[in-house]
């Protein structure tokens, strides 16, 4: 059984992670953690009629919480300072994560990788946890692959309150794309640009752009745009609601409750891409 610890429940994305996994069958959610709302009743919170009698713990008594609700699995989309810290110590207490959240440091990732093999507690870790984006990031490849002479542009909008330039999908694209090309990201991507006079692009290996809106609610749009001689295609993907990375949330937890390998897992691994 998925005894599930859940990160971040009063959050817009944790509140609806929350609800599918209190409606799931095969999970059982045995503690959540939060800065906000402590004490409060978590069903309540997510906006589930029944009850589990879970109480949202102060994330600072983490260790705590871990050792008396012994969960295997923890879901976490917080703010990447929090996931950073709470999900190492998950790692050291044998709990497999599944990390939604965006603009994590490589450092983390190099001492949580370190930590998955000591303690064989595999993991997910995807920036877009939307079965449709994972699938874009397939189509740009291939898309590519026969347009590797053509400009390529990258542009992400979201709401108003994210906090991270550009989005953590955005940069997948765009790694994805130099992948594809053979060129270095470090040196191939650009973001945004500035007034005045640019030097001039000769095609995506020379130059990948990626361009951010903020504005209103809008949950999260990705166009790739391929522009060659007198022709163009654009490749979009826009999220409706939130609803979309949920699902795949709840999708992960249910892979990595039986993986194997003791690495990270990808989204596209998860949905056999
Ligand atoms: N991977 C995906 O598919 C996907 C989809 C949407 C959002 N995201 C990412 O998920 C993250 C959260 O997004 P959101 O829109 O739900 O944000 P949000 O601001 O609505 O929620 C963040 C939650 O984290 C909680 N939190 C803060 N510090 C904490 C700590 N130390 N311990 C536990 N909880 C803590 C906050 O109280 C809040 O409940 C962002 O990084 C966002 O980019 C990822």
């Amino acid at each position: 059984m998925i005894k599930l610890l859940i990160f971040g429940p009063t959050g817009s994305m944790g509140k609806l992670i929350t609800k599918l996994a209190l409606e799931d069958k095969e999970i059982d959610v045995v503690a959540a953690c939060d800065v906000t709302n402590i004490g409060e009743e978590l069903a309540y919170i997510a906006g589930v009629k029944d009850p589990n009698n879970i109480k949202i713990s102060d994330v600072k008594y983490l260790t705590e919480v871990i050792s008396q609700a012994k969960p295997n699995i923890a879901i976490d989309f917080t703010i990447a300072p929090a996931t950073e810290k709470n999900c190492l110590i998950c790692a050291e207490n044998g709990i497999r994560c599944v990390i939604g959240t965006t603009a994590l440091s490589q450092e983390f990732f190099d001492k949580f990788e370190r930590l998955i093999k000591k303690y064989h507690t595999p993991a997910v870790f995807s920036p877009n946890m939307a079965t449709g984006v994972n699938v874009l990031f397939k189509m740009a490849s291939i898309l590519t692959s026969y347009l590797a002479e053509w400009d390529i542009e990258i542009l992400e909008s979201h709401h108003h309150r994210k906090v991270d330039v550009p989005s953590g999908t955005a940069l997948m694209i765009a790694n994805t794309i130099c992948d594809t090309l053979e060129c270095d990201p470090e040196e191939t991507i650009k973001f945004g640009r500035s007034k005045g006079l640019n030097k001039r692009k000769v095609g995506a290996k020379n130059e990948i752009g990626v361009h951010a809106i903020r504005g209103g609610d809008i949950v999260g749009d990705h166009t790739i745009l391929y522009a060659g001689p007198g022709e163009r295609i654009e490749l979009k993907h826009q999220a409706h609601s939130r609803e979309c990375f949920a699902n795949g949330a709840i999708k992960a937890i249910k892979f990595i409750s039986d993986a194997k390998e003791d690495k990270i897992y990808s989204t596209d691994e998860v949905l056999g891409l």
